[in-house]
């Protein structure tokens, strides 16, 4: 038997009757509600499997939160004279151990990346970056702050040149410039001129521009103590 003809009126139904073989005719509101349907299931699956790539490209979390990193770990310093024993976590840099758990506060945080020596300390009597080194590596190690260059009471002799000298305005990169300080004059490697000091000096940024001052106080100490020998 012929299909019969259909036809479309203009709000888009069709006008007429079935196929003889039971199917519908397929008018535009059907279309259209068809291709709605498998619109939306195709964009539903298109965002459940970027969101599944996302959650398979995501970093692992980093931070103290992180199970890996905040295991603990017992160390001991000898801090100013003084041994410590003090448990800190994996990813815990010195200077953060120091000003947060042994709460030496004169050690200062400027830039935390390596490049203004405001968190100059000894280790070893050596002058490092605290911001950079992990307090895990320094078991065993001497570490001497700004707290620790006073004895019995009386300035260091370079902080009391920093002192006469005004070598600082807000002060907040004085003691990480001290304490490079005392470091390069026990170094006979540095030469004493000005220059060489300026050179040695370069870690140790001062945002006041105090560097005059600086240098006259480092050279000040420099000649009383030998005078004083
Ligand atoms: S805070 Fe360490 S170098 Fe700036
Ligand atoms: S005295 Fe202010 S940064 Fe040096």
């Amino acid at each position: 038997m012929a299909e019969k003809k259909n036809w479309m009126s203009q709000d888009g139904e069709v006008q007429g009757q079935d196929f003889s073989d039971g199917r519908k005719p397929v008018t535009r509101r059907r279309f259209l509600q068809s291709m709605g349907a498998s619109g939306v299931a195709a964009t539903n699956a298109g965002l459940f499997s970027a969101a599944k790539a996302d959650e398979a490209n995501k970093e692992p979390p980093v931070g103290p939160q992180h199970p890996a990193q905040s295991v603990g770990h017992t160390v001991r310093l000898k801090v100013n004279g003084e041994m410590r024993q003090i448990n800190v976590a994996s990813n815990a840099v010195l200077l953060d151990v120091l000003r947060d758990q042994l709460q030496l506060t004169g050690t200062k945080k400027g830039c935390d990346h390596g490049q203004c020596g405001a968190c100059t300390v000894h280790v070893n009597k050596t002058a490092v970056n605290s911001c950079l080194s992990l307090a895990v590596m320094h078991d065993g190690d001497e570490i001497t702050t700004v707290e620790g260059l006073q004895q019995n009471g009386r300035l260091h002799p370079v902080q009391q040149a920093f002192w006469e000298h005004d070598a600082y305005q807000c002060g907040y990169c004085t003691s990480g410039q001290m304490m490079s300080a005392v470091a390069i004059l026990k170094d006979k490697r540095i030469p004493a001129d000005d220059h060489s000091l300026r050179e040695a000096m370069s870690g140790n940024i001062c945002r006041c521009g105090a560097y005059k001052n600086i240098i006259a106080a480092i050279q000040d100490a420099r000649a009383k103590a030998a005078g004083s020998v």
